[in-house]
């Protein structure tokens, strides 16, 4: 029987606009030629802030407003060079020099989370935009064109998994760098 969802696999992260996405496809399609592996579809690519897992609908409510709670500055992503982790196999995009705002929206998120309970995760964060699960390693990666990304927000994502694998949807986005005025 197709139960219910009774849980939601939620996450926290960084949509592109669409040009960014446009040149993340580009500089995808070029090693991916050359990695193998499962390539993440163009629509799926972002960059992850706070992973939450599998959450009950209960607790939607106190994610969101942690995400309402919290402020941040926007800043300018210089994706400029590929790595393969490989334990997990993952081939990224990731910035030589991360924007320190960057860590601090991370750092934010996470302290407005851990007053809802959520455990953060252990591993150091490490921005990158996955581009392919289970990939090759790369002999000579080489370096992709600088891709600028302006992110000016963060969103609430919802990871379904589908016949095809995942597919995201985007269930709230906040801007970065809004100061609320009172009165
Ligand atoms: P990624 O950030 O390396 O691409 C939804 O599953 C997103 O959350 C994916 O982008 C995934 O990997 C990220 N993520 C972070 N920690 C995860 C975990 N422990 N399990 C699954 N996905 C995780």
């Amino acid at each position: 029987m197709d139960a219910e969802r009774t849980t939601r696999r939620l996450f926290f992260a960084v949509w592109p606009d669409e040009q960014t996405r446009r040149r993340l496809s580009h500089a995808a399609s070029g090693i991916l030629r050359r990695g193998g592996g499962r390539a993440v579809p163009p629509a799926n690519f972002h960059l992850t802030l706070a992973f939450l897992g599998n959450v009950e609908p209960s607790r939607q409510t106190a994610i969101e407003a942690a995400g309402n709670r919290c402020r941040g500055e926007p800043f300018t992503l210089n994706l400029d060079r590929f790595g393969f982790w490989r334990r997990s196999r993952i081939l990224w995009l990731g910035a030589t020099e991360v924007p320190e705002a960057l860590p601090a929206l991370v750092e934010t998120l996470w302290s407005g989370l851990d007053e809802c309970g959520f455990e953060r995760e252990r591993r150091a964060f490490h921005p990158h935009v996955t581009l392919a699960r289970r990939a090759a390693p790369l002999r000579r990666a080489g370096s992709p064109a600088p891709i600028e990304w302006s992110v000016d927000g963060f969103s609430l994502v919802e990871s379904v998994a589908g016949h095809r694998g995942s597919q995201y949807e985007v269930l709230a986005t906040w801007p970065l760098g809004v100061e609320v005025l009172a009165g």
